[in-house]
Parts: structure tokens; sequence; C-alpha cells
């Protein structure tokens, strides 16, 4: 074949887990399933020059400045994917990435800015492998956002995405992920609102990676996969009734389990911070004073998720957040910065 020298670009969501992933066996294979929401509003953008023919390298931007730690990430990363991609390592690469949110945000970056490498990929695969149906061409693009970074791999989709294989979920598979189908959602969960309050800024003291490293040797791991697998069953009953009662309970659940096993694993380790508990002891008062629906979901770092569905109640809700909520904890500092989506 021939190969030119070209550009791609594509951009790539972020997700946030509802049931989470933590904790994965070699070649990231996650140790249970995991169903996220795409962030629709938080995006990477990536454009990929590829010269042919010139020796394999990789030089990347981020947001205009030359990141060098994160080629070197990315050269490595090209070499494992390889086997999958036979002619990736025969050219030079310049990388161009951004992001719509901040850097620092504790948004994960690292799924939409891993999603839309592979996407640009799968477009560079189309001119050296021929053309792939789009059905093809997304799951692999999946296949290969995974090997970059596992949760990753969900950004791919819209909507509720599920990675991970679950007797629940047909068609789930470890390798890729795969769309919730759209028919089991009840209509109060197809929109949600998704309120990010920065709490923490800068490097996390311990990564994802190490953290997940951690469950190997974490006493309550096995019992913490096995939970995470039997919480499809409940989730897909709530998906599809429509019960925001055990919707609320569940999801909550989940970010608080993710934060115990942090704090169940050897050495142990705390990524909440005072701003972090400050906001959900505020959403469960909330919540006890009023019976709305505003509740929260956490990633590996301080940042809270603040969750609301568009049922009629959201501008109460939206005018405790931006009142009381953030007046409060802005004032001394608990809560640095908040994201509206
Ligand atoms: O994709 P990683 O390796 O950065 O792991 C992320 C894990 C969580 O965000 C904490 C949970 C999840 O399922 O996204």
């Amino acid at each position: 074949f021939t190969v030119h020298t070209q550009t791609v670009s594509e951009s790539c969501p972020s997700n946030i887990a509802l049931i989470k992933y933590w904790g994965k066996y070699d070649s990231q294979i996650p140790a249970n399933p995991s169903i996220s929401y795409t962030l629709n509003h938080c995006k990477t953008n990536t454009s990929m020059e590829f010269l042919a023919d010139e020796p394999f390298s990789v030089q990347t931007f981020l947001a205009g400045n030359e990141e060098v730690k994160f080629a070197e990430k990315i050269e490595k990363y090209f070499k494992n994917v390889e086997r999958y991609l036979p002619w990736i390592l025969k050219g030079k690469y310049i990388i161009r990435t951004e992001n719509t949110f901040p850097h620092s945000s504790g948004i994960a970056s690292s799924a939409s800015g891993f999603g839309a490498i592979a996407k640009c990929l799968m477009k560079l695969d189309v001119e050296f492998s021929g053309n792939q149906s789009e059905e093809e061409s997304l799951r692999k693009a999946s296949f290969l956002a995974r090997l970059g970074s596992g949760s990753a791999c969900r950004s791919l989709y819209n909507g509720l995405v599920v990675w991970g294989t679950s007797d629940e979920i047909e068609g789930s598979s470890d390798l890729f992920a795969v769309k919730y189908p759209d028919a089991e959602i009840h209509d109060i969960f197809k929109k949600f609102n998704d309120w990010v309050l920065l709490i923490h800024e800068g490097q996390k003291s311990v990564s994802s990676t190490v953290g997940h490293g951690l469950m190997n040797t974490n006493p309550y791991a096995e019992r913490r996969f096995q939970e995470a697998r039997e919480n499809f069953v409940p989730m897909k009953e709530i998906l599809k009734s429509g019960d925001m009662e055990r919707f609320i309970k569940l999801v909550e659940h989940e970010a608080l389990t993710l934060h115990a096993m942090m704090m169940m694993s050897d050495p142990a380790f705390i990524l909440m911070k005072t701003g972090t508990m400050e906001v959900i002891n505020k959403v469960w008062d909330f919540r006890r004073e009023t019976g709305l629906p505003l509740f929260f979901t956490l990633d590996a770092g301080a940042n809270v998720h603040l969750l609301f569905p568009n049922n009629g109640a959201e501008d109460k809700i939206k005018t405790f957040i931006e009142t009381e909520l953030l007046q409060h904890t802005q004032k001394n500092g608990l809560v640095k910065d908040v994201m509206r989506f």
C-alpha cells in the first residue's frame, strides 16, 4: 500500500461512571463491569498529523504547549497497539490536543483524550486497511481506547455505556464498551444534569494506575468485584422503571464504595478532601429537608459530580446549589469552581 502524509481530527467526550470500575487484570481487563454516562459537554479535540516514511516518533502539544511526558506515554501506547494496527510505527506523529474543560478540573481527561486518539487512529486505519462499517470502526476504537485508559473505552458512545462482561447486558465484553439499549431506559434517565464542583486542583496524591494496582492486595476486593457485578441487576430494573430513589441510593453507594476501597488499601489513601465531605453532607441535608432528587457521584479524586434530573424540580435544585451550597463552600475556599453542564 501507499502511505501518505495526512492529518485527521476527532473529538471525544469524557464520561462519569455510575457503577465503578476499580481493579483490573493484565492488558486492561476490568475486574468487574461498569456503566457510565457520557459527558457531552466535556470534550477533547485532537488533530493527528501523520508524516509517512519518517522514523517513528511522537510529538504532542496540549493547548498549544509542547508536552514531552505525554508524548512518551503515547509512544509507549502506540508500540503496545502495533499488533492491532501493523502500520502504526511507520511514521512520525504530531498530535495537537485541547480540552473544552479545564485540564486540572479532575474531569477524566484521559478518557476523552484516549478516546479521541483512538478515533484518529481508526480514521488513519481506513487509509491503510480499507473501509470498515461504522459499527466495526467504533468497536475497534473502543477496543484501542481501552488499552490507553480503561474508562476511555466507554467514551466512544453517547448516553449510558457498559464496559465489562455482565450476565445482565447482552453483548457486553471486557474488551470494548457497548451502548446500553435505549429502549431499556426510562425517559427520566436519558438526560441528566451533571455539575462538577472543583474541590482540589492539580496532581492527585495517588494515580488511578496505582489505585487499581492496590486492589490486587485489598482483602475486600473480591467482595467488591462481586458486588459491582450484582449491582447490574437492580440497575437494570431501575433504569427501566424510572425509580429515582433506588437510583440515587445505588449511585451514591457506588461512589462511596470506590473511596472506601482506597481507605482499605495497603498503603491506605484518601482522595476526598474537607470540601468533598462538606458538599456530601449538604446534599444529604437538602434531600432530607426537601425530598428533591439532588445526589452525587465521585471519580478517583476530591471533586464532586452533582447529579439531578430534569423532572420539574431542577430550578429549585439549581437555586439551592448556587446560593446555599456554593456561597457557603466557595467563601471558605472549600469549593474552587463549578462547571455547570
Ligand atoms: O480509566 P482509569 O484507569 O483512569 O480508571 C478510572 C476509574 C474510575 O474513574 C475511578 C471509575 C470509572 O469506572 O471510571
